[in-house]
Order: structure tokens, then sequence, then C-alpha cells
């Protein structure tokens, strides 16, 4: 009975609540060509788990967070970090809550194409700008480098989507 017990509570520590979802890291090197870059320079990244049954052309897209860097200075020191370069991100991310792939977890989008897009760009997704920081090598491309991603999303099956959701 112990030994039953404890393996249920191991089933809803590790199973359930979702810590088992690990998904592979996309870093779009092409993207780079079109000058579609994080802060620091390097190729914009996502995490990308792919629907099936019902969910097939649904797509649920969470656009990670952050503020924005203000300054040159900000700016520099945010390059170097998680959100600022995709060289610093995880190879894998844990994926849970609405990006989860279980009902019990997330009932409504479970078996959606769920995306994690990173946040690396330090103005929320809106530089355009072709000007790059001499000194500090610094880009501020977000828009390029969100629809760098939204491109590849679409050639990967955006494109025949019945219902498309983005979080932020
Ligand atoms: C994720 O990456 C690991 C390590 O590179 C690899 O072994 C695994 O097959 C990948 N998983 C998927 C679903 O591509
Ligand atoms: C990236 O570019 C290379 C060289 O142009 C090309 O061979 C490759 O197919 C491209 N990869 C993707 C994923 O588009
Ligand atoms: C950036 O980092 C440097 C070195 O740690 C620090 O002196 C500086 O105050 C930081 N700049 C900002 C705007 O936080
Ligand atoms: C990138 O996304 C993964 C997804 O879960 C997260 O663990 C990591 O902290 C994110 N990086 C940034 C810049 O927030
Ligand atoms: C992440 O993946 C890259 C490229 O496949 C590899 O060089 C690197 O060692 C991996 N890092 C970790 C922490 O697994």
């Amino acid at each position: 009975m112990a030994t039953f017990l404890l393996i249920v509570l191991l089933a809803i520590l590790f199973g359930d609540v979702g810590y088992g979802l690990q998904i592979n890291i996309t870093v779009l090197d092409n993207a780079t060509t079109q000058g579609a870059v994080c802060l620091d320079g390097s190729p914009p990244a996502y995490y990308f788990d792919k629907g099936f049954d019902t969910g097939l052309s649904n797509w649920i897209i969470f656009l990670d967070g952050g503020g924005w860097c203000e300054s040159i200075s900000d700016c520099k020191n945010r390059s170097i970090t998680e959100k600022g370069s995709s060289k610093n991100m995880k190879n894998q991310s844990q994926f849970a809550g609405i990006l989860h792939n279980t009902p019990q977890q997330n009932p409504d989008f479970y078996n959606w194409n769920r995306v994690w897009v990173n946040y690396s760009d330090g103005s929320s997704f809106t530089g355009d700008v072709e000007h790059v920081d001499p000194e500090n090598k610094l880009y501020f491309r977000g828009a390029r480098l969100f629809k760098a991603v939204m491109d590849d999303l679409w050639r990967k099956g955006m494109q025949y989507a019945k219902n498309v959701i983005s979080a932020y």
C-alpha cells in the first residue's frame, strides 16, 4: 500500500504536473541573412511542439516578455543574457500550463501546435533599425525577428491554420 501510494505520488509529482515535457530549441540560423537577429547579433530561436489529432490546424503562440532595455549600457548588459542572445538560451525548454500536451494540465490546447518564442531583442519585437551600434555591436531588429519566426512557423503548417492564438 505504501509503495503504491509512493508511486502515485511520484506520478503526480513528475508526470501530470508536467516536469516531463522537454522541447528542443529551434534556432533560425538562416534568418541572419535577412538581418533578423537578437540584440547581440545571434539568430532568433523558439521552442515548438507539434499539434496532433483534432488540434493539428490550431496554433497557440506564446510571446515571451521581459520589458525593454532603455540605454546602450542597459541593452549591452542584456545582450549577454538569455534575454538578448540565443547563444545563452537552453537547448531544451520545459513546456507546462497552456503549452503542455496533456488534457489534464492543458484541457483547451493540449493537442494544438504550441510555440514559445523567446524574447531577445530588448523592445518587444518592434525594432527594425538597419544601423548597428558600432562600438557595442548591438542590433535593434525585433520586428524582423518576429517576422522570421512567423515565416518559419508559416512553412511548418501555420499557413493551414484554422485558429491562431497569441498569448503574451
Ligand atoms: C532533442 O534533442 C536531443 C538531443 O540533441 C535528441 O536526442 C532528440 O532526438 C531531440 N528530440 C526531438 C523530438 O527532436
Ligand atoms: C539555410 O540556408 C542554406 C544555404 O542557403 C540552405 O541550404 C538551407 O536549406 C537553409 N535552411 C533552411 C532551414 O531554410
Ligand atoms: C551594466 O553593467 C555594468 C557592469 O556590471 C554596470 O556598471 C552598469 O551600471 C550596468 N548598466 C545598467 C544600465 O544597468
Ligand atoms: C526562453 O524560453 C525558455 C522557455 O521556457 C525559458 O526557459 C527561458 O528562460 C527563455 N529565455 C528567456 C530569454 O526568457
Ligand atoms: C546544445 O546544443 C549545441 C548544438 O547542438 C551543443 O553544441 C551544446 O553542447 C548543447 N548544450 C547543452 C548544454 O547540451
